[in-house]
Formats: C-alpha cells, structure tokens, sequence
C-alpha cells in the first residue's frame, strides 16, 4: 500500500435515505394504452429522479420541473433515459444491490418516457398530477453548517490544501450524515474530510499567514480517521441507520480539497453540513482500499487490474457501504466476495463525473477468512504508462468501505 492509501474518495450520493426513484411511473404499461401525458405518466417520474437536479437552481445546466420545460427537452430525455446515462447512477442493478436511494429507473418508466416522446409529449390534465414529492438528495436535518473560515484561490494546478472545519463539540456527537458544497465546482476537483486531532491541526494552520496548509495524500497531521468525502457528482450523505462516526471535543474536522486550475482559476469557501445522532449509533470505520500495483501500458486497451484484500482485523465485519474511486481513464470497477464471487457492486460503466457512495441495505458480513476482491479497467488513450497517482492524469484503484463490527 502507498503512503496515499487514505486518498480520495468518490462520494456523496443521493438520497440516501430512500426516496429517490424506483418507484414512480405509473405509465408505462401497453403500447396499447392511451398515450403517456406529462401531468399522468412523466411528472411522477420526473419529480422523483430527475428534479432534484434539474429546477432553477440545481446542479443540471436545465431545467425539468414544468411541462413547457420538459416538453422542449422530451427527445433528449427518450434517449437520455434508455441510455442510462439519466438519471446518473453508475451501479449495476444485478450486483449487490437493492441500494438505498438506486435513483435509476425500471425498465416500465424508461419506456413510459419514451412512449411519452413518441405520441408527441402530451400535456394531458393538470388534475393529473402527483402529490407534490419531498426535496430529496438533501439532510433531513442540519445540525451543523461550517464554511471554510475565509475564502482561498488555488495558486498551482493540482493544489492539495487542508482547512481546519471546526465543530467546536462541548461533548463527543456521531456524525449520522454530511453534506459537502464545494464553493466553486470549477476548481475544486475533490474533497475529503479527516477527523485529527485538535492540536495539531490548530499548529499546522499557524505555520503560515495562507489560509490552510498544505497536505498531498492525506491530511499532512496524524490522523484519526475518514468522515466523507465529495467527488462530482456527489450530494448529502446520510450513514446507515444507527451507525455513525465519532468525532470529539478535542477533534477537528481536516478538510483536504484538491484544486484543479484547468478550467478556471477562482476563490473558493467550500461548506459543510452535519447531521447529528443521539450517541447510541454503532461506530462506523471508512476503510480504505488501495490498488495501486499496477501499470497500464501506452495506449491500453481494457487493461485490467485485481487485488485481493484480506480481513486481517481478526474480527469479522460488518460492510455496509463502497465509494469506488476511478479517475477519468477508468472504464469499470467492480467489488465482490473472494471466497464465493459474490458480487458486491459493479461499474459497468465508470464515469468520473457521476462519483457516488453505494449503501446496502443489510450488511454483508466479511469474515476473518474472506478478503474483498477489487478489479478496475482502464483505456490508456496516451503514449504513455500510466500508474498510481494524485494527479488528475495518474490513475487510481480504490475504495472506501463504510464498517462497522
Ligand atoms: C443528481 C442530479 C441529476 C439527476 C437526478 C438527473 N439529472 Fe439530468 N443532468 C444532470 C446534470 C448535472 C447534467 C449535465 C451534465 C451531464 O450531462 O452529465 C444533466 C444532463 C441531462 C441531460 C442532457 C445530457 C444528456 O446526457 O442527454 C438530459 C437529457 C437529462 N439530464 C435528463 C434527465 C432526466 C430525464 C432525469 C430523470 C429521469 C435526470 N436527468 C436526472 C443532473 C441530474
């Protein structure tokens, strides 16, 4: 394992709690049928799994939420939907899962859309509607809202620098959720919370008069553990429930951001939100899982790299939850069981873009004799090798595991 080991995480997913998508459409059903409206068949599937993103103010570049809106867009929606590249949810249905908050479609709404499209995108009978859907992809409770103290541009192209998030505990609280708002999307490429202790981190942040320090791989003090991580595509978090990760009075919150000046070069304040248990939670662990003995040759084609990582806490585990982690040459990766294949989760379809934490349900139980089995796949389009690394044109195999004993 390389120093890094504690690196980047994907992150964040939807609504972990549970309401988004899945469920929906009513349409659907026969070609047969009357044509699909907006008010009847696409609005309770949109509302669902499309505008939480897509409404005046979101993260998708247009909106959904109105039938003028959605009928403007009705056949980029069809082809977006039976592509699956809408709603974004990289983990394949027939591994691992159900997950909580699967915000991807049944195949019955994904034609429902399509039929939708194809008899002209009616508007059909506001009477129609559904009951207006609560805001998903959000905490259901804030107990906390920290902005990193005063803003900071990034001053190098690849700039790793840490914050101090302090959440100034007159008593130990179980972090049950979190929810990351990078302050400029432009620059901040990734960001990762570490739990150190309060000292240290107070000393390093005084070393000099720039906001933060700097800290490549890790949080650059000792370390006590992972809170959460945000990576594109990544929203609030909720942990599953009764479980959760400690933090102290005498603890801070080290929060790394990883900025890229390719697109832009601007000021950002990133914030966090918290959300609070009432200290019986189980502690939960983020465990990292690196591959990184691998080297994928000069224009590579399906290169494919495995590691096996054993249990060797000597207890068994409880792994509740994955946040795989690619960068943008990663083609698929994919999480099972080494003593039965069972399959874990899988990407078929790695998008660095989409990066989301999966939760199960149940626990899988990972005995003191099993190991999880890592695989990735990468197309390597440059002429030249690529290996393990940091930087936005290095590569990465890696995992967190959300456990718990
Ligand atoms: C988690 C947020 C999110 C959700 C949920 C979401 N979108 Fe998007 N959507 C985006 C973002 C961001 C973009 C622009 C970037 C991109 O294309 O990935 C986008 C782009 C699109 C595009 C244009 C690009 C393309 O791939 O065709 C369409 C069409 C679209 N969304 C339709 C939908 C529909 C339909 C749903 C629901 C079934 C949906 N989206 C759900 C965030 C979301």
């Amino acid at each position: 394992m390389s120093a890094a080991a504690v690196f980047l995480a994907a992150c964040g997913t939807g609504p972990i709690t549970g309401t988004g998508g899945g469920t929906g459409g009513s349409g659907g059903g026969g070609i047969s049928g009357p044509a699909p409206t907006y008010y009847k068949d696409v609005l309770p599937i949109t509302q669902v799994s499309c505008n939480n993103c897509h409404v005046a103010g979101g993260i998708a570049p247009f909106t959904l939420d109105s039938y003028e809106a959605a009928k403007l867009k009705a056949p980029l929606m069809a082809d977006a939907v039976t592509h699956k590249r809408m709603p974004p949810w990289l983990a394949s249905k027939d591994c691992g899962g159900p997950f909580v908050g699967d915000r991807s479609l049944t195949d019955a709404q994904i034609a429902t859309i399509n039929q939708w499209f194809q008899g002209g995108a009616l508007e059909g009978n506001p009477a129609d509607a559904p009951a207006p859907a609560g805001a998903a992809e959000e905490l259901p409770r804030v107990d906390l809202t920290k902005q990193m103290t005063t803003a900071y541009t990034p001053t190098t192209r690849d700039d790793y620098r840490c914050f101090i998030i302090d959440p100034a505990l007159a008593a130990q609280q179980v972090v049950t959720g979190y929810d990351i708002s990078p302050g400029s999307r432009k620059v901040v490429h990734h960001v990762i919370m570490y739990i150190v202790p309060r000292t240290a981190a107070v000393n390093k942040d005084a070393q000099d008069a720039t906001p933060g320090w700097e800290c490549f791989g890790g949080a650059n003090v000792s370390t006590d553990g992972t809170l959460g991580a945000w990576a594109p595509g990544g929203s609030a978090v909720v942990f599953p429930a009764n479980t959760g990760i400690r933090i102290s009075p005498n603890q801070v919150i080290a929060m790394q951001v990883h900025y890229n000046t390719d697109n832009a070069v601007e000021a950002d304040q990133t914030s966090v939100k918290l959300m609070y248990g009432t200290g019986t939670e189980t502690n939960a662990y983020l465990l990292p899982l690196v591959a990184d003995n691998f080297a994928i040759p000069a224009s590579g084609v399906n290169y494919a790299h495995a590691e096996n990582f054993p249990n060797s806490l000597g207890f068994p585990i409880k792994v509740w939850g994955f946040l795989p982690h690619m960068h943008t040459k990663g083609k698929k990766i994919s999480l099972t069981s080494a003593s039965n294949n069972e399959c874990l989760v899988d990407i078929q379809r790695w998008d660095f873009h989409w990066q989301t934490q999966y939760f199960r349900k149940t626990a899988f139980n990972l005995s003191t004799t099993n190991s999880i089995r890592m695989s990735c796949t990468w197309d390597n389009p440059t002429n030249a090798v690529v290996r393990w690394g940091e930087g936005t044109a290095d590569e990465m195999c890696f995992a967190f595991i959300y456990a718990t004993l």
